[in-house]
């Protein structure tokens, strides 16, 4: 139908509305059968899911499956279980309405197996936490438990639910499970007691005895074999091939763990499973009086012990019975036939009674927790309603009856909601069209259950009608009061054919479904469910828990009559009906293709008369009848909009107007649609097929400009992430910055005013106002003075201090010329040493005294100014030890003539001598030395100031040196006279003998010149020498 289908999906018509022959029984039951020939097992009819029972395993309902119908919309896959569980699920999201999903057909046609994958979607799809994996858990287990106890192999199918189940699945409002509840319906206790042939009783008997280990089945006190037990083979087929009740146990064990069954309960609940079959091999015997005894008297007493009560009193109490007659009580024997009757309403009355509890015990189990069911007032719920089927058997006893009353009412519910509601829409939508005739059901229901003239009250009056009662009386007042009706016929009433194949125990009821012959005998019985009162009793004392649970000590003590069976059926069913009318119902129609349960065999018989009897053609020409198809005209719009350009890719006026042009562009004629107020109805499948058609071929196109709006989206998502995050990135790494900066010009702030403050108080003791202040100005001052340290020791320059730092500056100065000095000291050389020390002699002797010093200071002294070589060997060798330490060139001055004479001044350690060429003419002792005198201008004279006494002396020496200064220092040196030199500023007197006196003048000249001058006076001129 719509989107990509596979070759194979498009076998027939996946939708029974797209037929061109939709009147035709044939081409439908042909479309049902060439899907079900491809294993297409499931058909919509519209809405409704036609689902054909494939009996065997198909791979279409892996978890891939389900995945692939999540979220998808119904119509744009194969049809399937899952698209109606999904969708279900989100009309219930979507819509937050209560939903149920009604699943019906005859019995074995598929409904359990449809509910099982219902739920196992659910479980598996829906969003879950832990408590919800448990629960979902529980949901699923909660299957093979019901199923062991309330389903039986039947001839219809092997796995027949024998009762009705309604179960709730709670959904909190994010669709997570969260809860469960399960109602069941009348479940067929005659099973307990008795089959029919090739039917077995309840699962768990067998699958006890099959899978239950020797030391299980010794405290049951059972043997394996089921054939010991009378209670399982009265069908006559104890074991079939088709089902494992080894493994099955096995399932059932697990599964009530999981469910949360402690192993006292379980121990507890198959006591009574064994009981049961206890009861039914308890065997009677009938004395010569009529008086009924017990003959198996271990099996009595084995039920007794495992049903927990004393085993005299069942025994009193299956053979007797209390009556209550005018207010007294007596105790009346049974004969044979009430005593088997009684064991077997025991035996029924335990099993009915522990499998309600059973489903109790699985209700406390799935209930919501105390904490979510408070957390959940948006819950919403979908009900699974999976009842027995259809059922016409040989032998169409009570149980029957309430089957397909139920049936029934279920088609009415059909009914109701389906056909009429479909007629209705067309109403509502304002369509013009002719009402489709379909069999209403509801004659039959009010046959069945109108109050008082309905069967079930004419039942429940016979019960209680004092006097002779039985069931013939029953038929007959049947005959009397619904007698007349179209659907009631019995054996007096039916025409000569229909007698020929009726008993005259029997009614037939013409049901929606087909005719079935109900044979009245048991019905009494099987209505009252009357359980012996002493029976009761002992049941009350019982101590396994499940049984005094079961039987409530009210019960005896209550002398009001229980509702009768059928009523409490009817009853229970009103119910259900309420609770189904108030949900949206989703519907799966099963159908059974064959009655041997095999696999590929389409009986076209059988199909048709389930076809019929389901009315799938009524609800198909109803669908049809107007229009094959409809859908709103949001979802109409949406799908075919690129279809037309004025509706692509937005229309954004009204819908009605949209699909207008939306058909109109497509050139849908007047005839094939119409326009509701909603919806539009469009009548030929064929016109849906060309729409389709066309969007397969625009699909393309479409698909390129979603991906071209896609990449565009994802691209700009990209962008815009990215941009984002780079403003994100920038505004905080802006922040962080302006944070700093203000944290900086905080601080700066501080600093400053600090500063100020310090600057403002700098006068005071160093205290916190002033402290930084301080600091700031000793670190300057020390940083300043890093950088401006003298380099030299005669570089004298000092930073000025602040005041608060001259005495520490005056001690680093100190300390920093201490340094250098030191420094500069371990650089110079031992001659350079001397020389300084020379030169600092000479500074202390002539500084500042004699005008030539200044000239000297730049020259260095030499250790002599006559080589070796110059000094005559004769005179060296008279010096003999003495080394001449310095030599210079002199000239000599007659003390009295002033006779210029050249001499070499050669100074030792000890003395000087004046030499003549070869020979010594005057030793000078140092001594003896009485002092040196130089004039203090700039000329070379010096007089050596000798010793009077000395009469070797011949009196002071007058001098002229070119080194003056050099001269002068090296002598007083090696003399150690330095304080003997004299420093004359005008005129030096010398001794020119003991008694006589010299006198050198000195005057300022342009030159150097010595002369006699005046009164007899050395006059000497000296030059003006400059500093440099
Ligand atoms: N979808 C399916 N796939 C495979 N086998 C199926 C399917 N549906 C049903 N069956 C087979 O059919 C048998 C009968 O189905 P199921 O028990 O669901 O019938 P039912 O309608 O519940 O009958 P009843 O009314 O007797 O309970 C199953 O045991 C199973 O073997
Ligand atoms: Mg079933």
């Amino acid at each position: 139908m719509e989107s990509a289908l596979t070759a194979r999906d498009r076998v027939g018509v996946q939708d029974f509305v797209l037929l061109e022959n939709y009147n035709s029984e044939a081409t439908f039951i042909e479309n049902l059968r060439r899907r079900f020939r491809e294993n297409l097992i499931y058909t919509y009819i519209g809405s409704v899911l036609v689902s054909v029972n494939p009996y065997k395993e198909l791979e279409i309902y892996s978890k891939q499956q389900m995945e692939r119908y999540r979220g998808v919309s119904f119509y744009e896959i194969s049809p399937h279980i899952y698209a109606i569980s999904d969708n279900t699920y989100r009309a219930m999201r979507t819509e937050r309405r209560d939903q149920c999903i009604l699943i019906s057909g005859e019995s074995g046609a598929g409904k359990t197996e449809a509910s099982k994958k219902i739920l196992l979607y659910f479980a598996v799809t829906c969003p879950t936490n832990n408590h919800m994996v448990t629960l979902g858990d529980r949901l699923l287990q909660s299957n093979p438990v019901l199923e062991a106890f309330g389903n039986a192999k039947t001839l219809r199918n092997d796995n027949s639910s024998r009762f009705g189940k309604y179960m709730d699945i709670q959904f909190d409002f994010k669709g997570a499970t969260m809860g469960g509840h399960i109602l069941n319906y009348l479940l067929e206790k005659s099973r307990v007691v008795h089959q029919n042939h090739g039917e077995r009783n309840f699962h768990i008997f067998y699958q006890l005895l099959d899978g239950g280990d020797d030391d299980l089945l010794n405290t049951l006190n059972l043997e394996r074999n089921p054939h010991s037990y009378r209670y399982l083979v009265k069908g006559s087929c104890a074991r079939v091939s088709s089902i494992s009740d080894k493994n099955n146990w096995r399932v059932v064990r697990k599964a009530l763990d999981v469910i949360g069954f402690t192993a006292e309960e379980v121990q507890k609940l198959l006591n009574i499973i064994a009981s049961v079959l206890h009861l039914g091999n308890t065997l009677f015997g009938e004395g010569e009086e009529g008086e009924t005894y017990i003959i198996t008297e271990t099996q009595l007493s084995n039920a007794a012990k495992l049903l927990g009560v004393d085993g005299s009193a069942l025994k009193e109490a299956l053979t007797h019975k209390k009556l209550t007659a005018k207010g007294e009580e007596m105790i009346s024997p049974l004969n044979f036939e009430q005593a088997v009757s009684a064991r077997d309403a025991l035996a029924k009355a335990v099993y009915g009674r522990t499998f309600n509890w059973l489903v109790e015990k699985i209700n406390q189990s799935l209930a919501l927790k105390e904490e979510i069911y408070h957390s959940s007032k948006d819950a919403s719920v979908i009900g699974l309603l999976d009842i027995y089927g259809f059922e016409v058997l040989q032998h169409n006893s009570f149980e029957q009856f309430c089957i397909n009353y139920c049936n029934e009412k279920l088609q009415q519910l059909f009914i109701e909601l389906t056909l009429r509601s479909e007629q209705e829409e067309y109403e509502t939508e304002g369509i013009a069209w002719e009402t489709v005739q379909y069999f209403d059901n509801k004659i039959i229901c009010d046959l069945i259950e109108e109050k008082h003239k309905g069967i079930i009250s004419i039942l429940d009056e016979e019960c209680l009608r004092p006097g002779e009662t039985c069931d013939i009386s029953f038929l007959e007042k049947l005959e009397d009061i619904v007698g007349g009706h179209p659907h009631f016929i019995t054996h007096k009433l039916a025409n000569g054919k229909t007698r020929r194949v009726m008993s005259r125990e029997e009614f037939r009821l013409l049901h929606y479904a087909g005719e079935v012959n109900y044979n009245v005998n048991g019905f009494l019985d099987k209505n009252n469910d009357l359980l012996n009162r002493n029976l009761k009793e002992v049941m009350c004392q019982s101590e396994n828990q499940i049984l005094s649970h079961c039987f409530r000590r009210e019960e005896v003590i209550d002398q009001k009559r229980p509702e009768m069976a059928a009523s409490q059926f009817k009853n229970s069913l009103m119910k259900l009906m309420e609770i189904l009318m108030s949900k949206e119902p989703s519907y799966v129609r099963c159908i059974k293709p064959n009655d041997t349960k095999q696999p590929g065999r389409f009986d076209e018989v059988l199909v048709r008369h389930q076809v019929k009897y389901l009315g799938l053609m009524e609800n198909l020409r109803v669908r049809r009848a107007g229009f094959a198809y409809r859908r709103r005209f949001e979802a109409f719009l949406q799908r075919y909009k690129p279809l037309c350009p004025e509706t692509w890719p937005n229309w954004n006026g009204k819908l009605a107007d949209g699909v207008s042009a939306l058909v109109n562009h497509l050139g849908y004629k007047p005839e094939e649609y119409k326009l509701g107020r909603s919806k539009i109805f469009i009548r030929f499948p064929k016109t849906l097929f060309a729409t389709e058609d066309a969007l397969e071929a625009k699909k393309p196109e479409i698909a390129l400009t979603l991906q071209k709006s896609w990449r565009g989206y994802r691209e700009r998502a990209n962008y815009q992430r990215i941009r984002h995050a780079v403003i994100v990135i920038q505004s905080g790494w802006r922040g962080m910055k302006a944070r700093r900066r203000a944290k900086r010009r905080r601080e700066a702030a501080q600093l400053i005013r600090r500063f100020i403050k310090g600057f403002i108080c700098r006068h005071e003791e160093y205290c916190d106002d002033n402290d930084y202040f301080l600091d700031h100005v000793r670190c300057s001052f020390l940083k300043h003075l890093r950088k401006n340290l003298p380099r030299s020791v005669l570089d004298k320059s000092w930073p000025t201090p602040p005041a608060l730092l001259v005495e520490a500056s005056e001690h680093l100065q100190m300390l920093h010329m201490r340094n250098m000095v030191i420094k500069y000291c371990r650089r110079v050389q031992p001659e350079w040493k001397k020389q300084m020390m020379q030169k600092v002699v000479a500074s202390e002797i002539f500084k500042d005294q004699k005008g030539s010093y200044p000239h000297s200071v730049g020259r260095l002294f030499l250790d002599t100014r006559l080589e070796r070589e110059q000094i005559s060997l004769k005179v060296l060798q008279t010096l003999g030890s003495e080394k001449v330490q310095y030599g210079v060139a002199v000239i000599k001055y007659d003390r009295r003539g002033f006779k210029p004479r050249p001499r070499q001044l050669l100074l030792t350690n000890s003395f000087a001598v004046l030499v003549d060429r070869t020979k010594i003419k005057q030793r000078l002792d140092y001594a003896a030395l009485r002092g040196v005198s130089v004039s203090s201008l700039c000329d070379g004279m010096v007089v050596l100031h000798m010793p009077w006494e000395d009469n070797k002396q011949k009196g002071d020496a007058v001098l002229h040196c070119s080194h003056v200064i050099e001269l002068v220092t090296k002598l007083a040196m090696m003399a150690s006279k330095t304080n003997y030199v004299n420093i004359n500023p005008g005129c030096i007197r010398f001794g020119v003998s003991r008694t006589k006196e010299g006198i050198i003048d000195f005057v300022r000249g342009s030159e150097l010149k010595v002369a006699k001058g005046k009164r007899g006076h050395l006059l000497v001129t000296a030059p003006q020498i400059s500093a440099t």
